[in-house]
């Protein structure tokens, strides 16, 4: 069967999906230890296999059982991941269609679909999530290339759940800066009337309010910010979610309610 999809740019980088990988462990660890025999499937890992390797030290450690597949859909990357298998990690040639051998608990598939059309996206999201086992989560996000700006929404059997955003908040002047690295399903609805850009503007308005947290850090402004949204009655927008112990990391979880309409 030829694999589903395109070759695409194979950008990728070390620790670029560091802030991912972090929340992946904390929030979804215990998905992974509480399934039978866990798989997690890496779709598009990209020109090196550095991200996947990382993906699989960091899920290691906290469920020792974990197998992790390296999916890519362009057969010279495949090739050139080989050397970095080991027991537990491997790598296949493949795409959306994900030649494994058992339904995986989790799927991560980040910087995949933004080179695809919105409804080839919401194809792939749908077809993907239909290949989870039973209870398993598909994390799918974009970042930039040294991974400072962050989101990635998580979809179920249910359909979609939450969308994350996760900065390096020394570089962020106002939280609507992420749009520029929203998934694929959102990008293109980031204009006025849509839930979208209302979140993002009620966002905006709150670090705005909070400006004077600055001087205590921007991490101290940030979860200020985050308790405002969740404080204020009546908003735009659903409380974030998560807790200030995620949100001291730079990081902020909404239902997707918040953004989906
Ligand atoms: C920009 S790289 C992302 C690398 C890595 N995930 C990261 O975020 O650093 C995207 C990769 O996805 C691969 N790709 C695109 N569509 C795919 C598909 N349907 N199945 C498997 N791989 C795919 C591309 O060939 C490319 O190597």
């Amino acid at each position: 069967m030829r694999p589903i999809g395109a070759v695409t740019r194979g950008t990728t980088g070390y620790n670029r999906l560091r802030r991912s990988d972090r929340w992946l462990t904390a929030v979804h660890g215990g998905l992974l230890r509480s399934a039978d025999r866990p798989l997690v499937v890496d779709l598009g890992y990209g020109s090196a296999p550095t991200t996947t390797v990382e993906l699989f030290d960091r899920l290691r450690a906290v469920c020792p059982a974990v197998e992790v597949v390296g999916v890519e859909i362009d057969p010279e990357r495949v090739a050139a991941a080989k050397p970095a298998e080991r027991p537990g990690l491997t790598f296949v040639h493949g795409g959306f269609e994900l030649p494994v051998a058992r339904p995986p608990t989790l799927i991560r598939a980040f910087n995949v679909l933004r080179q695809y059309g919105e409804e080839e996206a919401w194809r792939a999201l749908y077809g993907l999530r239909d290949r989870l086992a039973p209870g398993g989560v598909l994390v799918e996000g974009t970042c930039d290339e040294l991974g400072r700006r962050c989101s990635w929404l998580t979809v179920d059997a249910d359909g979609p759940q939450t969308i994350t955003f996760a900065a390096r908040l020394a570089d962020l002047d106002r939280p609507s800066e992420l749009a520029e690295r929203l998934p694929k399903v959102l990008i293109h609805r980031n204009v006025p009337g849509e839930p979208i850009h209302e979140l993002l503007t009620a966002f905006d308005h709150a670090w705005a309010v909070c400006a004077p947290f600055r001087s205590h850090g921007v991490r101290a402004r940030w979860i200020a910010t985050a308790e405002l949204l969740a404080g204020t009655r009546p908003v735009a927008v659903r409380p974030p979610l998560g807790g200030r112990r995620r949100w001291r990391l730079g990081e902020i979880t909404f239902a997707w309610s918040a953004v989906g309409g």
